[in-house]
């Protein structure tokens, strides 16, 4: 487990001649859908941008960063904004089918959380969003480490502009993070270059 995380690295340079396979693709769709969330309410969607065309327009738009166009797959998160009634009664929908309950048994857990969303802003809604699409994020990572395939988590690009490119205006949903997906080119410098990061005392206090 360990080792994985030492493998692994912010991908700068992938080899755009190897792909990532279907079924590995599938695993790591599978680990980002397993991901917990708070309440379980999943509130995020991810595009796996295929498309060359859109990949190149979201470069543009990335500071140029070439793992956009380079790596074999591209993962946008994007968070539920508005988090809305019906959001809420699709997943006790959900969770009363997948576990064979009463929807009327959980109403009350339904109400809590409608009445704990009504009163926030949407700002407050798409960070909280966002907080639950980084957790998947990092399942991303590190499943794919443990299968030895590269990642690089991505920031570094204009979000409003990744909305418009992607059509997710008036969506519901706006992108926060992203993530190149490949394999490492063993030209990459990046590779070799030692870990930085803090002490263990520095990061943990027993108290
Ligand atoms: C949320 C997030 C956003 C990041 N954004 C970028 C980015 O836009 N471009 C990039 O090359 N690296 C990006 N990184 C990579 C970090 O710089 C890198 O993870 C960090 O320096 C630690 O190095 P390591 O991942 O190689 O161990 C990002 C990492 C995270 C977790």
């Amino acid at each position: 487990m360990i080792e994985s995380l030492k493998w692994r690295y912010a991908t700068k340079k992938f080899d755009t001649e190897k792909k990532v396979s279907e079924a590995d693709l599938a695993t790591l769709k599978e680990a980002i859908r397993l991901t917990p969330s708070s309440y379980g309410l999943q509130p995020y969607k991810v595009f796996d941008v295929v498309n060359a065309n859109i990949r190149e327009q979201l470069k543009s738009v990335s500071f140029g960063q070439p793992q956009i166009t380079d790596a074999s797959n591209l993962f946008v998160f994007a968070a539920n904004d508005d988090l809305t009634t019906e959001h809420i009664d699709a997943f006790i929908g959900l969770t009363a089918k997948t576990q064979q309950i009463n929807p009327d048994d959980i109403k009350g857990f339904g109400d809590f959380m409608k009445s704990v969303f009504g009163s926030r802003t949407a700002a407050e809604k798409h960070n909280w969003s966002a907080r639950q699409a980084y957790i998947a994020l990092g399942n991303l990572v590190n499943t794919a480490a443990n299968m030895g395939i590269d990642v690089c988590p991505m920031e570094g690009f204009d979000n409003q502009k990744y909305n418009e490119v992607l059509g997710l205006k008036d969506s519901g949903f706006s992108s926060v993070v992203i993530a190149a997906i490949g394999y490492r080119s063993e030209t990459d410098e990046a590779q070799f270059k030692p870990k930085v990061r803090k002490q263990l005392g520095e990061m943990f206090q027993t108290i």
